[in-house]
């Protein structure tokens, strides 16, 4: 093995420091595993009916406000809107009728709705 002389290696080492500072930061930035990390900021919805329009034909379209009504076994906080029998008093756009089977029933595969509709939503940058 080559004799690695102390330069070589000083070098070596300063080209490892280098390196380190250029790691990807955590999300939760410098903040110590110790403390607790500032909140994420909120993020920002369109107002309703002002989201950006589809790109492409038959794209879920985007959901413009927040996505954090409940969808659990017991119940579809989304279809309390949307489903066609409730929409026109909620002034919702009614689910899409692939959505539904004949007798006008949410089907299964489309329970999850956020499975294919995502929010538009604006939020600070989460990393670089
Ligand atoms: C409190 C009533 C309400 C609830 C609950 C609700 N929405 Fe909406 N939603 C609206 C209204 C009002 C609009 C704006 C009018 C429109 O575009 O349909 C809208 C718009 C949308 C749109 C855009 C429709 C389009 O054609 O551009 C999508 C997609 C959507 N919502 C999905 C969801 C999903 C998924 C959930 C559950 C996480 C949900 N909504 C829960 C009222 C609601
Ligand atoms: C498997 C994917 C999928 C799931 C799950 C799904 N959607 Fe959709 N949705 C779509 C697609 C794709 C479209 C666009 C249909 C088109 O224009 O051909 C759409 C369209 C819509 C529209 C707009 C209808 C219109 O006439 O403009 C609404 C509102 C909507 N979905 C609500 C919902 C709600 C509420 C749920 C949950 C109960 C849901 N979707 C679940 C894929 C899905």
């Amino acid at each position: 093995m080559k004799h690695v002389t102390p330069a070589a290696l000083g070098l070596l080492l300063i080209s490892g420091l280098v390196w380190a500072g250029d790691l990807p930061q955590s999300l939760r930035g410098a903040t110590p595993v110790s403390d607790s990390a500032p909140p994420p900021e909120m993020a920002e919805y369109p107002d309703k009916g002002k989201a950006l329009p589809r790109s492409l034909a038959h794209q879920p379209p985007l959901i413009p406000h927040k996505p954090t009504y409940p969808i659990t076994t017991a119940r579809n906080g989304c279809t309390g809107c949307h489903d066609p029998k409730r929409a026109k008093m909620m002034k919702a756009t009614p689910t899409h009728s692939s959505h539904l089977d004949e007798e006008g029933g949410l089907k299964n595969t489309y329970y999850l709705c956020k499975q294919c509709h995502v929010p538009q939503q604006t939020v600070a940058e989460a990393a670089e």
